[in-house]
């Protein structure tokens, strides 16, 4: 069933308040919800009360404190109806369902052992019947009773109210959240939880405590937790002007989640990836994610809690913008071209592919099947970019402000993406209306620029022209508002002054172009020589730039440019040029770009990380996405090629670097830059497999102080055929196997191996006691690294891989339908396949739409066949 966001209808009834009381028993608990209902003066007449709800026993339900009889209400497969309801009323239902058996992950679940809940964006449902939707907010109170000895710690929302014992061994706490809040938002915790605890105090001078619950023996490794959340409740304060709201923010690490981690109010359950870290355990990586997302469920409390979406296809209004913040906050701590550089790597790998893909969609969805599938890239990361358009035209203090009335107008209200718009543009006193066309279209647009250069008259003229493909919501595109930041570089590699026809006088070297229509052309005078153009600097638009380049150009724009990421763009820009060569089976200037990196490396004036980005090719998913037919294998082999051919050419260059890097240690910045370059150089190195460079990887391995560098060496050598592997693998299981998030890594670096039996690997760690297949963190590690991040040996010409794939999903299928729709996704893009791949992958699309399918793989299968 197909829902549409034209249908959108204010609720019928709207909530006073929720009572819940939850009996706790692992297979077994009931839930009685009071739930005091009103008319919504100012949706239609109709007297019948519609719940949502499914996968519960429906126990008994009073109204207004009378039992009602089967023959008042009907129960069907989404929920129930209550005809002939009054204008106000009280409704008490009692519902049993069994957290123990919940394997899907959404709604009230077990895991480690212990309660918890997912409820966004539709888990709340499968608690109690319920109006089941962000625009109907109420306050909540919660009330639970559990074994005492197995469930010391029970928290809900909000403030604790009261507690106590009760004599059967049993005991109760009761919450309470003052915020009105939809049901996605609430949680429930309860189980036996150690906690460290710290406070923070706000720019107001309220003191907040804070409360990390994990599992005891994890309970060393929160520290790095912690210190991201105070950085994050401050960074709020200076940034938004944003202060906490509550007493108390507490947060919960579980081991089984099907996503990253979930900004309930007050209670934010996270997936324990993204808690737990030591220098030991977790790597450089990991560390700043775990800070980023901290900030974002943190950043959640504003853009999300306290104003919501009005529905579901709203969500970017909460995740573009506060994914839009999670990355300020990681660039205003960190190096902010880095973090810029790894994000555009990330929409343009995943985004700018499902914006080619059958599942395109525009930030906000104008129809879906199940919502789930729309926690997408496009939905966060595009719709981040959109976010960033507005600081862009507006700049920082005209986003702020536009933040600041936003907040004004919207506060304890569900609203839409429109609401967002206009408080910028009104706050501005800025005509935005064109920037609703990125909202509503899907589809990546392409930026064709050429340059025309008149040395009688020192005039330099950009013809600019902006095209959008079709995708599944529409043929044709309006053009999109694409601000274009660009410079213009002289031969000697200084900038000039930019000066537009009919300016007066030039200002500074960097601009930023309104692009708006169709086609469009800006002239600058005073221009003295044909300049080589930086275009879309510090990538101002999530479009395809077209610009005829020269490989000359790239290898200049990478040693010149004074936008740190245009440098990367154009070392990318010259790796891709030189692969697509390759496959074409033409001649491709190896040394050029050889000679590129080694000027790169030699640059004192460049950071280590930044090196490191540039070193590294654009993915073999970037490269397939750039061809018109994709040929997976010829793909993954000539960029194994020039990963060679670089690494003969700069071998000293890379030996040095490595060697000079070798003793980076601590956690700050430069030591976690210069440990990424190190790596990068290792990786290189690795290619060559002769036995001096295996026998580097593996002192490396043996040598690491800290599970960056051990990591780095082990997924290095896993794709080595020589014994130095087998020993690295055995080290790192003996090592860890009682950390289950290391494991995962473990599981992952044999399943991105490109050696050729990885499948067969692959299908023997599937009964590895590491390996769990109602555990998403495992399934991602090995079958999505194999589904996802291992494009050679997935796309194996025998059709191996996709049936593999296919066969999981259809187990994964049966017990986490979001964790299986997410797998599905790697046999969506058939269509752009050389034709042999393309059958054999449709065939297993097909051979899966013939089995019963959930709503989730099913949406994504009928919309890929
Ligand atoms: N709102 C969460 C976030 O911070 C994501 C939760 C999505 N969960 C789901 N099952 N769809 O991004
Ligand atoms: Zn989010």
């Amino acid at each position: 069933r197909t829902v549409y966001l034209k249908d959108y209808q204010p609720p019928q009834w709207l909530v006073d308040d929720v009572y819940l009381d939850f009996a706790l028993q692992p297979s077994a608990t009931e839930v009685i919800s009071t739930i005091r209902y009103r008319r919504n003066p100012l949706a239609e007449q109709g007297d019948a009360l519609l719940l949502d709800g499914h996968d519960m026993e429906l126990l008994s339900i009073r109204l207004d404190g009378e039992l009602l009889m089967p023959e008042r209400y009907r129960v069907h497969a989404g929920g129930l109806e209550i005809p002939a309801v009054p204008e106000r009323f009280t409704l008490e239902v009692t519902t049993r369902i069994d957290p123990q058996g919940n394997t899907s992950l959404d709604g009230l679940y077990r895991s480690g052992g212990n309660y918890c809940t997912q409820c966004e964006a539709q888990g709340f449902r499968k608690i109690t019947y319920y109006p089941d939707r962000p625009d109907v907010m109420a306050p909540f109170t919660v009330r639970m009773t559990a074994d005492a000895a197995d469930n010391p710690v029970l928290l809900s929302n909000g403030n604790p109210v009261a507690s106590g014992k009760l004599d059967d061994g049993r005991h109760w706490a009761e919450w309470q959240d003052p915020f009105a809040k939809p049901a996605y938002l609430f949680a429930l915790v309860a189980g036996n939880l150690a906690c460290v605890e710290d406070h923070f105090v706000t720019a107001s001078g309220r003191t907040i405590a804070l409360r990390i619950y994990t599992e005891a023996h994890h309970i060393d490794q929160c520290d790095h937790a912690m210190a991201s959340l105070k950085r994050a409740m401050r960074w709020d304060e200076e940034r938004f002007g944003l202060e906490y709201d509550l007493d108390l923010f507490m947060l919960v690490a579980v081991d089984d989640f099907n996503m990253g981690a979930m900004e309930n109010k007050g209670l934010n359950i996270f997936n324990s990836q993204l808690v737990f870290a030591s220098p030991e355990i977790a790597t450089d990586d990991d560390y700043i994610s775990i800070e980023a997302v901290i900030g974002h469920e943190y950043f959640h409390n504003w853009t999300g809690n306290r104003v919501t979406c009005r529905d579901w296809f709203q969500l970017s209004l909460k995740e573009g913008l506060t994914v839009f913040r999670d990355q300020c906050f990681t660039s205003d701590l960190h190096s902010a071209a880095v973090k810029r550089i790894e994000d555009v790597r990330l929409l343009r790998a995943l985004q700018f592919a499902e914006d080619a893909s059958p599942m395109a969609h525009p930030i906000r969805p104008a129809s879906y099947m199940e919502i789930n599938n729309f926690y997408t890239v496009t939905v966060y990361e595009k719709g981040a970019e959109i976010v960033r358009l507005y600081q862009t035209l507006l700049g920082i203090d005209g986003f702020r402000r536009g933040m600041d009335l936003y907040f004004q107008r919207h506060d304890g209200q569900a609203v839409a993406t429109e609401d967002f718009l206009a408080a910028m543009a009104d706050a501005n006193d800025a005509d935005l209306s064109q920037m609703q066309r990125w909202y509503d279209q899907a589809g990546t647009p392409r930026l064709s620029v050429r340059m025309e250069y008149d040395s009688a008259a020192h005039r330099c003229t950009l013809h600019v022209s902006q095209s959008c493909p079709s995708t599944p919501e529409a043929e044709v595109k309006q053009p999109f508002l694409i601000p274009l930041a660009l410079g213009l570089l002289r031969a000697d590699g200084t900038p000039l002054a930019l000066q537009l026809a009919g300016e007066a006088e030039g200002c500074g070297s960097s601009r930023t172009l309104l692009v708006t229509e169709a086609e469009q052309s800006f002239t600058f005078v005073n221009v003295p020589e044909a300049p080589v153009p930086s275009l879309l600097r510090d990538f101002s638009a999530p479009v395809i730039l077209d610009y005829p380049y020269r490989a000359e150009d790239d290898a200049f724009l990478m040693a010149y440019d004074e936008d740190p990421f245009n440098r990367w763009a154009a070392a990318q820009r010259l790796a891709m040029r030189t692969m697509l060569a390759m496959l074409a089976g033409e001649a491709a200037d190896v040394e050029l770009i050889a000679t590129a990196f080694s000027r790169l490396l030699a640059d004192p004036d460049l950071d280590a990380a930044l090196k490191a980005e540039a070193l590294m090719l654009p993915s073999e998913s970037e490269v397939a996405d750039a061809c018109a037919v994709a040929d997976p294998g010829h793909i993954h082999e000539v960029r194994e090629q020039l990963r060679v051919r670089i690494a003969t050419l700069l071998q000293g260059e890379l030996e040095s670097t490595h060697a000079e890097l070798a003793a980076a240690s601590g956690l700050d910045d430069l030591a976690m830059q210069q440990r990424k370059l190190k790596n990068v150089c290792l990786s290189y190195l690795l290619t060559l497999k002769t036995g001096r460079v295996i026998e580097l990887a593996y002192r490396c391995f043996l040598q690491a102080a800290c599970m960056t560098d051990q990591y780095a060496a082990l997924a290095g050598l896993a794709s080595c055929d020589c014994a130095e592997r087998k020993l690295a693998l055995s080290a790192f299981e003996a090592q860890w196997q009682g950390e289950a998030n290391v494991m995962g890594k473990w599981l992952a670096v044999q399943a991105g191996s490109s050696l050729p039996d990885t499948l067969e690997q692959v299908k023997q760690l599937l009964a590895h006691p590491a390996f769990d297949l109602r555990n998403p963190n495992k399934v991602r590690a090995l079958i999505g690294t194999f589904a996802l991040r291992n494009p050679a040996l997935f796309h194996a010409i025998d059709g191996s891989g996709y049936r593999f794939v296919a066969d999981q999903v259809l187990q994964l299928d049966r017990m986490n339908p979001q964790v299986a729709a997410r797998m599905v996704r790697a046999l969506m893009n058939w269509k752009r396949l050389e034709p042999v791949r393309s059958g054999l992958m449709r065939a297993q699309l097909q051979r899966l739409s013939d089995a019963g399918l959930s709503a989730d793989v099913g949406e994504i299968v009928s919309k890929s066949l």
